[in-house]
């Protein structure tokens, strides 16, 4: 039996990155899932060269509330039910906070934070009415330490953690367990277009392992943590960065 058997799983920016990874895996583990992202083609070649008649496609912009109500309702009718929510969407750009612009800082607070609400709001009450369920939020390692030009991102990051804390409080009487993963720098058509490859030689450096964990690698975690075997874990953020983060000065 595979671990996400009967299981429906819902991922959004799952055209590619890391939520591709996610979706893959959690379908492979034999839930059904929906991949949303707003990128349409993308999503459309990511669900048709993975020949999985379980993955379903929704072209969704998290930062439209309706829109994701409508999706994850689509989704629940489609799959019968929902257990799983991974809030993983994001829109990636570093610069100096003095000159950052203030419609691409909305944009990214649009999608990375109130996406994250919208999400909540519409997946809640389905996990509920199945007795308890799993939501994973995507934090980043960029919460605990400073890195240049990603305050907007880091920011966002942080409330995530935040978030999670206070989601799993909240939604733990009714069997749903929250947590977030923060990978460390994984290579990604987002993360490549903020960093550039002696940002990338140094990211591998600092790691004890002497490499950067892949999106596949956090997907096993998300696997994990919505399996039964994390049936006890709830309001944490794991750490997956091949040990960036683990050495001091
Ligand atoms: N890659 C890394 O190094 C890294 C490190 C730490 C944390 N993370 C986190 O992991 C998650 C995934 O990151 P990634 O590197 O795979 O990103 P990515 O930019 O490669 O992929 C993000 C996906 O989200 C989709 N998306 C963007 N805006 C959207 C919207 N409004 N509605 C729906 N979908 C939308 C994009 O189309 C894309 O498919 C993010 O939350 C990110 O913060 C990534």
């Amino acid at each position: 039996m595979a671990r996400l058997d009967g299981k429906v799983a819902f991922v959004t920016g799952a055209a590619g990155g890391i939520g591709r990874a996610i979706g893959l895996a959690m379908a492979r583990e034999g839930a059904v899932v929906g991949m949303a992202d707003i990128n349409e083609p993308l999503l459309l070649e990511t669900i048709a060269a993975s020949g999985m008649a379980t993955l379903h496609g929704y072209a969704c912009n998290v930062a439209d509330r309706q829109a994701v109500r409508q999706a994850i309702d689509a989704h629940v009718r489609a799959g019968g039910g929902l257990d799983i929510l991974v809030n993983n969407a994001v829109r990636f750009h570093y610069g100096v906070l003095a000159e950052f612009p203030e419609d691409i800082a909305s944009d990214m607070i649009d999608v990375g934070l109130k996406g994250v609400f919208w999400c909540l709001q519409a997946a809640t009450p389905h996990l509920i009415a199945r007795g308890g369920g799993s939501i994973i939020n995507l934090s980043s390692i960029a919460v605990t330490m400073a890195i240049p030009k990603a305050a907007v991102y880091t920011s966002i990051k942080g409330a995530i953690d935040a978030l999670t804390r206070q989601q799993a409080a909240e939604l733990g009487p009714y069997g749903i367990r929250v947590n977030a993963l923060a990978p460390g720098s994984v290579p990604t058509p987002g993360a490549n277009s903020v960093i550039d490859a002696a940002g990338w030689q140094s990211r591998t450096g600092k790691s004890v392992l002497k490499r950067l964990p892949t999106a596949e690698e956090i997907a096993d975690a998300a696997v994990f943590l919505s399996s039964g075997e994390a049936r006890s874990i709830t309001g944490v953020t794991l750490k997956i960065d091949a040990g960036m983060t683990v050495t001091g000065p």
